[in-house]
């Protein structure tokens, strides 16, 4: 019999992991797979950025800023339910607290709980779950919960029955429970036998919105594209950076949240949107980027994953080729052989990997048109001497790739070797509900980028020009009327404390790496010149306050 028995349990409060190390006053650290950037590698990452900018303002891009969550559906259907990214890793919730699962279980228990002796929630049974088993007379009923009546519980329940009697010789009930309005529709799928559970839920309850983290940002910038028309725009070239989150398990250059640098060009196709050319001026831009910020051995990994037609075919292929060989592979790629063949080229057992290299490559199925489009760009790189290889085996882990699909990698950065991804996706605004809207992209993994730049931090970043040591009560005032005047010179100022020695004034200015310091005490401030010493080289001089400016940056 099972163990846990937690019916009552609904609503019980538990006390938290966070509500213990609050009462213990533990030290709060940052979540799992997040991560604080501090400085002085703040400075990397707004080196890059601003690098970046400027490379996109040359090829006329524009920025887009997208909110950092959106509905949970838009990537069910842009990215697609079977990939990783939607199946395992969205961070997910329900606006407005409570969620379907808790609000019908609160009803059950409320409405039916109390015809039974017994009751055990969410109990496991083989591979499947069940929400309550109920027992009458010893007899068990398996119950249900369902917000929307369909077809498919009804096939779990009858599989979760077999299971049941052949683990324990007894054959359960089975129950559906729902909300009235759904009741009759439940009635006219289910076959006899099958009770039909009514659940009356407050009034004004509507299912809440479902609500997601966006783990990328191509579908919230192609939602963006169809919500506000921009196709009367015509060609759209857009860049965003910014946050991205996946519960993905942490690891060198793989985080929760993590930032990407997108770039999308998205118009009609009689903007151009679905010319080579795109393709092959995305990949020089990037090219271009990746030289600009100073990362040199990088790969261009290069395929064309074809367009639907060709992709049916090849996952026929795919299917057949896997048949005589799934069994033999892991659990996720006997689902995917089944749902969607070409996520198996996903897979990262290292026991898959063998009958991998055996399945059919997509080239096999290219259409004429799509092998066209692809011997273009290979055609545009060339001539701009951008140098590629090609990969057959790149499908990229995100379902509405069309045609021309790739990545660049970088040796220094060991498992995580992608430093970008992108890719054609000339279907994905009709699957969300959008005019045709031929499109491509990519988005630079921003944590990587900063990863492999060989640069020191201190190369990048702005000391400061001159550190001002205020000498003496009354000087703070003085100090901080020489710094305004200097920062309007674009100067970098720094600035110590009246109450500081003067050694400690130098001990400050040194360690922040400070060209000059400049003392400002009683004395100075009568003659209205100031003692600016060079601390590399020692040398003092007496500047007057008209000067300064100039003096310091002099040199
Ligand atoms: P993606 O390949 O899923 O593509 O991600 C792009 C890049 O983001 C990866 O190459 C990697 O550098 C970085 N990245 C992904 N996950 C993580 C992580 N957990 N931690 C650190 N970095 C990570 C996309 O997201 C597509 N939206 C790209 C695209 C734009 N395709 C067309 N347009």
């Amino acid at each position: 019999m099972h163990e846990k028995f937690c019916a009552q349990g609904i609503g019980e409060r538990l006390t938290t992991n966070s509500e213990r190390r609050t009462a213990n006053n533990e030290m709060i650290k940052s979540p799992r797979g997040t991560r604080d950037l501090l400085p002085p590698d703040t400075a990397f990452w707004n080196f890059v950025e601003a690098t970046v900018r400027e490379v996109f303002r040359a090829y006329n891009f524009h920025e887009i800023r997208t909110p950092i969550f959106e509905s949970t559906e838009l990537f069910a259907r842009g990215v697609g339910e079977e990939t990783d990214i939607v199946s395992k890793e969205m961070f997910t919730w329900f606006d407005r607290g409570e969620g379907p699962e808790a609000v019908l279980g609160k009803a059950w228990a409320a409405q039916h709980a109390r015809k039974y002796e017994r009751i055990e929630a969410d109990v496991r049974i083989g591979r499947l779950e069940v929400d309550f088993v109920a027992y009458l007379n010893n007899q068990p009923t398996l119950v249900e919960l369902k917000f929307r009546a369909d077809a498919g519980v009804l096939l779990r329940l009858q599989e979760l029955q077999d299971e049941w009697q052949q683990r324990w010789g007894v054959r359960p009930n089975l129950a559906v429970a729902l909300p009235i309005p759904e009741v009759n529709l439940m009635q006219e799928l289910a076959p006899g036998g099958i009770e039909i559970q009514r659940l009356a839920l407050p009034e004004d309850y509507d299912l809440p919105q479902s609500l997601t983290l966006r783990p990328e940002n191509t579908a919230g910038i192609v939602r963006a594209y169809i919500e506000h028309k921009l196709w009367e725009r015509g060609l759209n070239k857009f860049f965003s950076i910014g946050p991205m989150f996946r519960r993905e398990r942490p690891q060198k250059g793989r985080y929760r949240q993590f930032y990407q640098i997108d770039a999308e060009v998205i118009g009609p196709a009689s903007s151009g949107s679905q010319s080579p050319a795109r393709d092959a001026e995305i990949l020089e831009l990037l090219a271009t980027l990746l030289d600009r910020v100073g990362i040199t051995n990088w790969t261009l990994e290069l395929n064309s994953v074809g367009c639907p037609a060709d992709r049916a075919k090849f996952n026929e292929a795919l299917r057949q080729a896997l048949a005589p060989v799934v069994d033999k592979m892991c659990a996720d790629c006997q689902r995917r052989a089944v749902t969607n063949p070409l996520r198996v080229f996903d897979c990262k057992v290292p026991e898959d990997q063998p009958i991998i290299d055996t399945l059919p490559t997509i080239s096999q199925f290219l259409d004429e048109a799509c092998r066209t489009h692809y011997e273009e760009v290979k055609n545009i790189l060339n001539a701009v001497q951008v140098p590629y290889v090609e990969n057959p085996r790149l499908v990229r882990g995100l379902d509405y790739y069309t045609r021309t699909a790739f990545e660049f990698t970088h040796g220094g950065l060991g498992a995580q070797n992608a430093i970008l991804g992108g890719g054609r996706y000339d279907g994905l605004s009709e699957a969300l509900g959008g005019p045709p809207a031929p499109g491509i992209g990519f988005a630079i993994g921003e944590d990587r980028l900063v990863l492999s730049l060989t640069a020191s931090a201190e190369s990048v970043i702005r000391k400061p020009d001159v550190y001002i040591a205020p000498l003496g009560a009354g000087m703070n005032r003085e100090a901080a009327r020489v710094a305004r005047e200097l920062r309007r010179h674009d100067l970098v100022v720094d600035l110590g404390d009246e109450s500081f020695r003067l050694k400690k004034s130098f001990e400050a200015a040194d360690k922040m790496g400070a060209r000059y310091i400049l003392i400002v005490g009683e004395n100075e401030v009568k003659v209205d010149a100031f003692a600016l010493k060079h601390l590399a080289s020692g040398e003092q001089v007496t500047v007057p306050r008209a000067q300064l400016a100039q003096r310091i940056l002099q040199k």
